[in-house]
């Protein structure tokens, strides 16, 4: 790469990961008073009060997550994956992270299916990266699922020494021109900046960063209409 763009690259994930700092901690404190408002013990709360703080939590949530992305992806970007890699037996984790994280998205719409989880398949990983992928993932399965019931099948098997996770959705899919270019960091911002559809278009792009860092990929499977699949290959331990 030319010293100048990789110096403006530099800056700019610098810089990413800078704002992303800042508005880290304020967020988590907006966070956490809503969630103890809500816990009651400063008082007593009135249905509408409390309506409203669950939907200040929601939004506080949701920007959490988004600054998250924009801070483990330009971390990435600088230095490499920062939380150090041990080892997790993806069988039982994926199938108990998968659960907790359909919870925290908070949608009754979703109805989950564990498909086939081979047992014993173990990688090194940090639990939080995992969690990120997951979460993505799942997020995106949500958000853009065009039908009232989401459906949503997970399932783990090995294949020539890597672990493949697959998850499966019955949403909109995606066209070929698409395909090419959602894994792009910012794709969505570019295709849809009248901001309809919340996100930044940082999802898939950090997924498969997080893949590569590990020694893995990304594919996805998709026929317009007949909703994606998203394959994530990282090499198991032996
Ligand atoms: N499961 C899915 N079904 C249909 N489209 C998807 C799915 N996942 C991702 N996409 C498309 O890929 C784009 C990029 O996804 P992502 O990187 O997660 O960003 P964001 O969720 O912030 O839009 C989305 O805006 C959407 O158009
Ligand atoms: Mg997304």
């Amino acid at each position: 790469m030319p010293r100048q763009v990789k110096k403006a690259k530099n800056n700019q994930t610098g810089f990413l990961s800078l704002i992303s700092h800042k508005l880290h901690t304020p967020l988590a404190v907006v966070h956490l008073k809503a969630s103890m408002l809500l816990d009651e013990t400063d008082g007593d709360l009135n249905e509408k009060q409390r309506r409203s703080l669950q939907e200040i939590m929601r939004y506080a949530q949701e920007l959490r997550w988004s600054i998250e992305k924009l801070l483990v992806f330009s971390d990435m970007d600088r230095v490499g994956p920062s939380a150090a890699p041990r080892p997790v037996d993806l069988s039982s984790y994926v199938p108990w992270g998968v659960e907790r994280i359909v919870r925290e998205v908070g949608s009754s719409r979703v109805r989950l299916a564990i498909g086939k989880v081979m047992p014993g398949i173990k990688l090194r990983m940090n639990e939080v990266y995992i969690d990120l992928i997951l979460r993505n993932l799942i997020e995106n399965a949500v958000k853009f699922c065009d039908k009232p019931e989401v459906l949503i099948a997970v399932a783990l098997e090995k294949r020539g020494g890597d672990a493949l996770l697959s998850i499966a959705d019955n949403g909109p899919g995606v066209t070929p021109a698409q395909r090419k270019r959602i894994f792009e960091p910012f794709y969505q911002i570019e295709a849809n900046a009248s901001g309809q559809v919340q996100g930044i278009g940082l999802g898939l792009a950090l997924v498969k960063r997080l893949a590569q860092a590990h020694g893995g990929r990304v594919e996805l499977q998709s026929k317009r209409g007949k909703g994606t699949t998203i394959l994530v290959r990282l090499p198991a331990l032996p």
